[in-house]
């Protein structure tokens, strides 16, 4: 089997900290990992750590491309699948509207493969109709799948849903797509 190409987008969530195991975890599985950060997702973790784990260049700005062809348009051909975790209610909210101002949202409008979000958030966000509203727009329109969030524990101190999916979780479901 060709080894599968995964473009794993990673934004400002504190479980920012599970990416780095997700993207671990699709490495040892036998996937070619590329990694697109938000510029929130840089200042809650180094995008060092993703570019040791996947052993490749991490895009975390649209404008300092070297190549003639802009990174997230070859991203974008290049990806088999888009996995986005965490997937933070702002980025539900642009990915629904078609906004494209930094490297992941940009990459995500130009990718038209299968693409696996696991969101992650407060439980009132999550409780939101709008980002309810938001989410069922990019599952229905453009074919999203999701994965979780779990009931638990949330950073914020509550217990609630909108914890993010464990990475075994993320990355069985990310093997499905492909079954
Ligand atoms: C410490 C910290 C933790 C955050 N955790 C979350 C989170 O888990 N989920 C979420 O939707 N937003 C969270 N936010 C808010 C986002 O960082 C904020 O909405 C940001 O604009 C998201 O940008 P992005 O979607 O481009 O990464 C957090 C903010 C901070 C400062």
């Amino acid at each position: 089997m060709t080894e599968r190409h995964i473009i794993l987008g990673v934004t400002g969530g504190i479980a920012v900290y599970k990416a780095a195991d997700l993207c671990s975890r699709l490495v040892s599985a036998g996937f070619q990992v590329r990694v697109v950060m938000t510029p929130s997702a840089v200042k809650l973790i180094s995008p060092k750590i993703f570019l040791t784990l996947s052993n490749h260049d991490v895009l975390t700005d649209l404008f300092t491309e070297h190549e003639a062809k802009p990174e997230h348009v070859h991203l974008a051909t290049w990806g088999d699948a888009l996995v986005v975790a965490p997937c933070t209610a702002n980025f539900i909210g642009k990915y629904a509207s078609g906004i494209a101002d930094e490297p992941l949202s940009t990459t995500a409008l130009t990718f038209w493969g299968p693409v696996l979000l696991a969101p992650a958030m407060n439980d009132n966000m999550w409780a939101s109709p709008i980002l309810q509203e938001n989410l069922a727009k990019v599952v229905r329109v453009l074919g999203a799948r999701t994965v979780g969030p779990e009931t638990g524990h949330l950073a914020c101190g509550t217990t609630g849903k909108g914890r993010m999916s464990e990475p075994a979780d993320i990355l069985a479901a990310v093997q499905a797509m492909f079954a």
